[in-house]
Protein backbone atom coordinates (compact mmCIF):
# COMPACT_ATOMS: atom_id res chain seq x y z
CA UNK A 1 0.00 0.00 0.00
CA UNK A 2 1.34 3.27 -0.87
CA UNK A 3 0.52 6.00 1.33
CA UNK A 4 1.03 9.48 0.95
CA UNK A 5 1.90 11.89 4.44
CA UNK A 6 1.43 15.34 4.94
CA UNK A 7 2.17 17.05 7.66
CA UNK A 8 0.89 20.97 8.10
CA UNK A 9 0.41 21.46 12.12
CA UNK A 10 2.46 24.21 12.52
CA UNK A 11 5.48 25.84 10.54
CA UNK A 12 6.69 22.92 8.50
CA UNK A 13 5.21 21.64 5.34
CA UNK A 14 6.15 17.99 5.17
CA UNK A 15 5.58 15.63 2.37
CA UNK A 16 5.85 11.87 2.30
CA UNK A 17 5.32 8.48 0.40
CA UNK A 18 5.65 5.17 2.72
CA UNK A 19 5.12 1.84 1.17
CA UNK A 20 4.34 -0.87 3.41
CA UNK A 21 6.25 -3.27 1.62
CA UNK A 22 9.00 -0.88 0.50
CA UNK A 23 9.16 1.30 3.52
CA UNK A 24 10.00 5.00 3.22
CA UNK A 25 9.77 6.09 -0.77
CA UNK A 26 10.63 9.70 -0.85
CA UNK A 27 10.17 12.70 1.87
CA UNK A 28 10.17 16.32 0.97
CA UNK A 29 9.95 19.73 3.64
CA UNK A 30 9.80 23.20 3.38
CA UNK A 31 10.14 24.96 7.25
CA UNK A 32 8.75 28.06 7.16
CA UNK A 33 11.38 28.94 9.80
CA UNK A 34 12.86 32.35 8.28
CA UNK A 35 9.95 33.87 7.57
CA UNK A 36 8.44 33.60 11.37
CA UNK A 37 12.10 34.54 12.87
CA UNK A 38 11.47 37.76 12.00
CA UNK A 39 8.73 37.99 14.45
CA UNK A 40 10.03 36.09 17.17
CA UNK A 41 8.04 33.23 16.82
CA UNK A 42 5.11 31.34 14.57
CA UNK A 43 2.58 33.95 13.07
CA UNK A 44 -0.34 31.27 12.72
CA UNK A 45 -2.23 33.04 9.71
CA UNK A 46 1.15 33.25 7.95
CA UNK A 47 1.39 29.79 8.59
CA UNK A 48 -1.53 28.96 7.13
CA UNK A 49 -1.21 31.12 4.25
CA UNK A 50 2.29 29.26 3.68
CA UNK A 51 0.96 26.04 3.69
CA UNK A 52 -1.61 26.59 0.86
CA UNK A 53 1.12 27.98 -1.32
CA UNK A 54 3.98 24.83 -0.29
CA UNK A 55 1.96 21.78 -0.28
CA UNK A 56 0.83 21.41 -3.63
CA UNK A 57 4.04 21.49 -5.13
CA UNK A 58 5.49 20.01 -2.33
CA UNK A 59 3.37 16.37 -3.28
CA UNK A 60 4.32 16.63 -6.74
CA UNK A 61 8.00 16.90 -6.00
CA UNK A 62 7.76 13.27 -3.62
CA UNK A 63 5.65 11.92 -6.60
CA UNK A 64 8.25 12.90 -9.52
CA UNK A 65 10.87 11.60 -6.84
CA UNK A 66 9.52 8.40 -6.45
CA UNK A 67 8.59 8.05 -10.39
CA UNK A 68 4.99 7.60 -8.94
CA UNK A 69 1.85 9.36 -9.94
CA UNK A 70 -1.18 10.48 -8.00
CA UNK A 71 -3.12 7.54 -9.74
CA UNK A 72 -0.51 5.17 -7.87
CA UNK A 73 -1.25 6.46 -4.66
CA UNK A 74 -3.40 4.33 -2.48
CA UNK A 75 -4.34 6.20 0.71
CA UNK A 76 -3.20 9.60 2.04
CA UNK A 77 -2.50 10.58 5.80
CA UNK A 78 -2.92 13.92 7.25
CA UNK A 79 -1.94 15.36 10.71
CA UNK A 80 -5.41 15.82 12.25
CA UNK A 81 -4.09 17.48 15.25
CA UNK A 82 -3.01 18.59 17.70
CA UNK A 83 -1.66 21.88 16.18
CA UNK A 84 -2.81 25.01 15.04
CA UNK A 85 -5.94 24.50 13.52
CA UNK A 86 -5.91 27.01 10.18
CA UNK A 87 -2.51 25.17 9.71
CA UNK A 88 -4.60 21.94 10.02
CA UNK A 89 -7.42 22.86 7.89
CA UNK A 90 -4.81 23.32 5.19
CA UNK A 91 -3.55 19.34 5.29
CA UNK A 92 -7.04 18.26 6.10
CA UNK A 93 -8.59 19.71 3.29
CA UNK A 94 -6.16 19.21 0.64
CA UNK A 95 -6.07 15.60 1.45
CA UNK A 96 -9.68 14.93 1.55
CA UNK A 97 -10.25 16.92 -1.38
CA UNK A 98 -7.76 14.51 -3.31
CA UNK A 99 -8.72 11.29 -1.70
CA UNK A 100 -12.26 12.24 -2.76
CA UNK A 101 -10.79 13.06 -6.39
CA UNK A 102 -9.07 9.92 -6.86
CA UNK A 103 -11.54 7.43 -5.02
CA UNK A 104 -8.79 6.41 -2.19
CA UNK A 105 -9.29 6.24 1.38
CA UNK A 106 -8.09 9.58 3.89
CA UNK A 107 -7.25 9.30 6.94
CA UNK A 108 -6.67 11.81 9.87
CA UNK A 109 -3.60 10.93 12.54
CA UNK A 110 -2.03 12.33 16.09
CA UNK A 111 1.11 14.29 15.10
CA UNK A 112 2.09 13.27 18.42
CA UNK A 113 1.85 9.43 17.46
CA UNK A 114 3.88 10.70 14.69
CA UNK A 115 6.49 11.61 16.56
CA UNK A 116 6.41 8.80 19.02
CA UNK A 117 6.57 6.33 16.08
CA UNK A 118 8.94 7.94 14.16
CA UNK A 119 12.03 5.56 15.36
CA UNK A 120 10.12 3.28 13.54
CA UNK A 121 11.49 4.54 10.14
CA UNK A 122 15.28 3.76 11.15
CA UNK A 123 16.78 0.37 10.37
CA UNK A 124 16.75 -0.73 13.83
CA UNK A 125 13.70 0.07 14.84
CA UNK A 126 12.56 -0.32 18.66
CA UNK A 127 10.42 -3.38 19.80
CA UNK A 128 7.21 -3.03 21.56
CA UNK A 129 6.79 -2.45 23.99
CA UNK A 130 8.92 1.11 25.43
CA UNK A 131 8.89 3.97 27.67
CA UNK A 132 8.98 7.19 25.03
CA UNK A 133 10.41 10.86 25.98
CA UNK A 134 8.25 12.92 23.57
CA UNK A 135 9.69 16.14 23.80
CA UNK A 136 8.71 18.71 21.23
CA UNK A 137 8.07 22.78 21.28
CA UNK A 138 4.15 21.98 22.51
CA UNK A 139 4.53 18.93 24.40
CA UNK A 140 7.06 16.93 27.22
CA UNK A 141 5.17 13.80 28.18
CA UNK A 142 6.32 10.31 29.24
CA UNK A 143 4.47 7.49 27.55
CA UNK A 144 4.34 3.64 28.06
CA UNK A 145 4.17 2.59 24.80
CA UNK A 146 2.90 -1.67 24.73
CA UNK A 147 1.88 -1.27 20.79
CA UNK A 148 0.83 0.69 18.21
CA UNK A 149 -2.01 3.05 19.80
CA UNK A 150 -1.75 1.47 23.22
CA UNK A 151 -0.44 4.32 24.97
CA UNK A 152 -0.33 4.69 28.98
CA UNK A 153 0.54 8.33 30.01
CA UNK A 154 2.78 8.38 32.60
CA UNK A 155 3.49 12.10 33.28
CA UNK A 156 3.63 15.63 31.46
CA UNK A 157 4.45 18.94 31.78
CA UNK A 158 2.21 21.40 33.86
CA UNK A 159 3.26 23.95 32.07
CA UNK A 160 5.54 25.04 29.32
CA UNK A 161 6.65 22.02 27.13
CA UNK A 162 10.74 21.84 26.86
CA UNK A 163 11.27 23.08 23.74
CA UNK A 164 9.22 26.13 24.38
CA UNK A 165 10.95 26.85 27.47
CA UNK A 166 14.23 26.36 25.03
CA UNK A 167 12.30 28.70 22.80
CA UNK A 168 11.90 31.12 25.40
CA UNK A 169 15.41 31.17 26.86
CA UNK A 170 16.88 31.81 23.43
CA UNK A 171 14.34 35.37 23.16
CA UNK A 172 15.70 36.48 26.82
CA UNK A 173 19.29 35.36 25.44
CA UNK A 174 18.86 37.44 22.35
CA UNK A 175 18.32 34.11 20.04
CA UNK A 176 16.29 34.04 16.89
CA UNK A 177 13.41 31.85 17.24
CA UNK A 178 13.61 28.72 16.44
CA UNK A 179 15.87 28.81 19.83
CA UNK A 180 16.52 25.29 20.78
CA UNK A 181 19.38 24.69 18.40
CA UNK A 182 20.72 28.39 19.20
CA UNK A 183 20.86 27.58 22.96
CA UNK A 184 22.63 24.27 22.68
CA UNK A 185 25.02 26.00 20.19
CA UNK A 186 25.63 29.29 22.70
CA UNK A 187 25.71 26.74 25.67
CA UNK A 188 29.08 24.88 24.06
CA UNK A 189 31.49 27.87 24.79
CA UNK A 190 29.46 28.08 28.27
CA UNK A 191 30.91 26.96 31.68
CA UNK A 192 29.29 24.54 33.36
CA UNK A 193 30.58 24.70 36.68
CA UNK A 194 29.72 28.78 37.24
CA UNK A 195 25.94 28.76 37.78
CA UNK A 196 23.77 25.96 38.98
CA UNK A 197 20.11 26.18 37.78
CA UNK A 198 16.86 24.12 39.69
CA UNK A 199 15.96 20.78 38.34
CA UNK A 200 11.95 21.48 38.60
CA UNK A 201 9.54 19.10 40.38
CA UNK A 202 12.79 16.49 40.91
CA UNK A 203 13.20 16.37 44.83
CA UNK A 204 9.50 14.55 44.83
CA UNK A 205 8.15 11.10 43.80
CA UNK A 206 6.26 11.87 40.26
CA UNK A 207 6.55 11.84 36.46
CA UNK A 208 5.22 15.24 35.82
CA UNK A 209 7.86 18.10 34.66
CA UNK A 210 7.56 21.64 34.99
CA UNK A 211 9.56 24.50 33.09
CA UNK A 212 7.64 27.75 33.89
CA UNK A 213 10.10 28.29 37.16
CA UNK A 214 13.70 27.77 35.08
CA UNK A 215 12.55 30.26 33.04
CA UNK A 216 12.06 32.64 35.57
CA UNK A 217 15.12 31.48 37.08
CA UNK A 218 17.24 32.35 33.68
CA UNK A 219 15.47 35.93 33.71
CA UNK A 220 16.08 37.05 36.86
CA UNK A 221 20.03 35.51 36.54
CA UNK A 222 20.12 37.62 33.13
CA UNK A 223 18.48 40.72 34.90
CA UNK A 224 21.08 40.13 37.75
CA UNK A 225 24.03 39.65 35.76
CA UNK A 226 22.52 42.57 33.85
CA UNK A 227 22.69 45.27 37.09
CA UNK A 228 25.78 43.90 38.04
CA UNK A 229 27.58 44.79 34.29
CA UNK A 230 28.78 41.72 34.06
CA UNK A 231 26.49 40.50 31.25
CA UNK A 232 28.91 39.76 28.67
CA UNK A 233 28.91 37.49 25.46
CA UNK A 234 30.88 34.58 28.43
CA UNK A 235 28.03 35.15 30.67
CA UNK A 236 25.08 34.68 28.13
CA UNK A 237 27.01 31.48 27.39
CA UNK A 238 27.19 30.05 30.87
CA UNK A 239 23.33 31.12 31.36
CA UNK A 240 22.72 28.62 28.27
CA UNK A 241 24.91 26.06 29.05
CA UNK A 242 23.24 26.31 32.97
CA UNK A 243 19.73 26.54 31.36
CA UNK A 244 20.84 23.40 29.35
CA UNK A 245 22.35 21.36 32.11
CA UNK A 246 18.64 21.80 34.36
CA UNK A 247 16.64 20.74 31.10
CA UNK A 248 18.52 17.46 30.16
CA UNK A 249 19.34 16.49 33.81
CA UNK A 250 15.53 17.13 34.39
CA UNK A 251 14.43 14.77 31.84
CA UNK A 252 17.14 12.27 32.56
CA UNK A 253 16.44 11.68 36.08
CA UNK A 254 12.04 11.53 34.85
CA UNK A 255 13.56 9.07 32.40
CA UNK A 256 15.38 6.87 34.67
CA UNK A 257 12.29 7.19 36.98
CA UNK A 258 9.77 5.98 33.94
CA UNK A 259 12.44 2.99 33.22
CA UNK A 260 12.51 1.52 36.59
CA UNK A 261 8.71 1.99 37.48
CA UNK A 262 8.05 -0.01 33.83
CA UNK A 263 10.82 -2.22 34.29
CA UNK A 264 11.69 -1.31 30.56
CA UNK A 265 15.02 -1.87 28.90
CA UNK A 266 13.89 0.13 26.11
CA UNK A 267 13.77 3.99 25.75
CA UNK A 268 12.57 5.71 22.61
CA UNK A 269 12.75 9.78 22.37
CA UNK A 270 11.39 12.22 19.80
CA UNK A 271 10.27 15.47 19.33
CA UNK A 272 12.37 18.29 18.24
CA UNK A 273 14.20 18.27 21.15
CA UNK A 274 15.40 14.77 20.65
CA UNK A 275 17.72 16.54 18.42
CA UNK A 276 19.16 17.80 20.95
CA UNK A 277 23.17 16.28 21.35
CA UNK A 278 23.51 16.67 25.50
CA UNK A 279 20.49 15.40 25.85
CA UNK A 280 21.04 12.37 23.79
CA UNK A 281 24.78 11.77 25.41
CA UNK A 282 23.06 11.25 28.88
CA UNK A 283 20.67 9.81 27.92
CA UNK A 284 23.25 6.76 26.58
CA UNK A 285 25.34 6.70 29.44
CA UNK A 286 21.93 6.42 31.96
CA UNK A 287 20.72 3.70 29.24
CA UNK A 288 24.08 1.99 29.12
CA UNK A 289 24.47 1.97 32.61
CA UNK A 290 21.60 0.20 33.12
CA UNK A 291 21.74 -2.57 29.93
CA UNK A 292 19.14 -0.79 28.60
CA UNK A 293 19.04 0.89 24.39
CA UNK A 294 17.95 4.28 23.60
CA UNK A 295 15.93 4.57 20.04
CA UNK A 296 15.83 7.71 18.18
CA UNK A 297 14.66 9.13 14.87
CA UNK A 298 17.34 10.15 12.29
CA UNK A 299 18.09 13.65 12.50
CA UNK A 300 15.74 15.34 9.84
CA UNK A 301 12.86 13.17 11.57
CA UNK A 302 12.77 14.80 15.16
CA UNK A 303 11.76 18.01 14.42
CA UNK A 304 8.45 17.84 12.20
CA UNK A 305 8.04 15.67 8.87
CA UNK A 306 5.75 14.33 6.68
CA UNK A 307 7.81 10.96 6.82
CA UNK A 308 6.19 10.25 10.58
CA UNK A 309 2.68 10.70 9.20
CA UNK A 310 3.20 8.75 6.19
CA UNK A 311 4.43 6.19 8.72
CA UNK A 312 1.34 6.23 11.28
CA UNK A 313 -1.22 6.60 8.30
CA UNK A 314 0.29 3.06 6.77
CA UNK A 315 0.08 1.14 10.08
CA UNK A 316 -3.77 2.48 10.65
CA UNK A 317 -4.93 2.94 7.40
CA UNK A 318 -3.71 -0.87 5.87
CA UNK A 319 -5.82 -2.06 9.67
CA UNK A 320 -9.01 -0.46 7.53
CA UNK A 321 -8.86 2.94 9.49
CA UNK A 322 -10.32 5.64 7.55
CA UNK A 323 -11.86 9.22 7.97
CA UNK A 324 -15.76 8.94 6.53
CA UNK A 325 -16.23 10.39 3.48
CA UNK A 326 -15.81 14.32 3.92
CA UNK A 327 -15.56 14.30 7.27
CA UNK A 328 -12.30 16.58 8.13
CA UNK A 329 -10.80 16.64 11.05
CA UNK A 330 -8.48 19.30 12.56
CA UNK A 331 -8.46 19.40 16.08
CA UNK A 332 -6.58 21.71 17.67
CA UNK A 333 -6.17 20.27 21.40
CA UNK A 334 -6.47 16.12 21.00
CA UNK A 335 -4.73 14.29 24.37
CA UNK A 336 -3.02 11.31 23.02
CA UNK A 337 -4.30 8.83 25.62
CA UNK A 338 -7.21 9.00 23.46
CA UNK A 339 -6.22 7.20 20.60
CA UNK A 340 -6.86 3.49 20.46
CA UNK A 341 -4.99 0.29 18.62
CA UNK A 342 -6.68 0.64 15.51
CA UNK A 343 -9.92 -1.75 14.84
CA UNK A 344 -9.54 -4.80 12.90
CA UNK A 345 -5.66 -5.05 14.11
O1 LIG B 1 8.67 18.57 17.24
P1 LIG B 1 8.94 19.95 16.79
O2 LIG B 1 9.61 20.16 15.46
O3 LIG B 1 7.63 20.79 16.71
C1 LIG B 1 6.55 20.61 17.57
O4 LIG B 1 5.76 19.66 17.34
O5 LIG B 1 6.51 21.40 18.54
O6 LIG B 1 9.79 20.64 17.95
C2 LIG B 1 10.26 21.96 17.86
C3 LIG B 1 10.96 22.30 19.17
C4 LIG B 1 11.31 23.78 19.25
O7 LIG B 1 10.86 24.27 20.51
C5 LIG B 1 12.84 23.79 19.16
O8 LIG B 1 13.42 24.87 19.86
C6 LIG B 1 13.19 22.46 19.78
O9 LIG B 1 12.19 21.57 19.31
N1 LIG B 1 14.54 21.98 19.35
C7 LIG B 1 15.59 21.82 20.20
C8 LIG B 1 16.69 21.41 19.40
N2 LIG B 1 16.27 21.32 18.10
C9 LIG B 1 14.95 21.67 18.10
N3 LIG B 1 15.70 22.02 21.52
C10 LIG B 1 16.90 21.79 22.10
N4 LIG B 1 18.01 21.40 21.41
C11 LIG B 1 17.94 21.20 20.07
N5 LIG B 1 19.05 20.82 19.40
ZN1 LIG C 1 6.03 18.17 16.32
Amino acid sequence: MLVLGIETSCDETGVALYDTERGLVADALYSQVAMHAEYGGVVPELASRDHTRRLLPLIQQVLDEAGASRTGLDAIAYTAGPGLVGALMVGASTAHGLARALNIPVLGVHHMEGHLLAPMLETSPPPFPFVALLVSGGHTQLVEVQGLGDYHLLGESVDDAAGEAFDKAAKMLGLSYPGGPQVAKLAEQGDPGRFRFPRPMTDRPGLDFSFSGLKTHTLTTLKRLEQEGALDDQARADVARAFEEAVVDTLVIKCRRALDATGLKRLVVAGGVSANVRLRERLERETDKRSARAYYPRGRFCTDNGAMIAYVGAQRLSAGERDEIGIMKAVPRWPMDTLRAPTGS
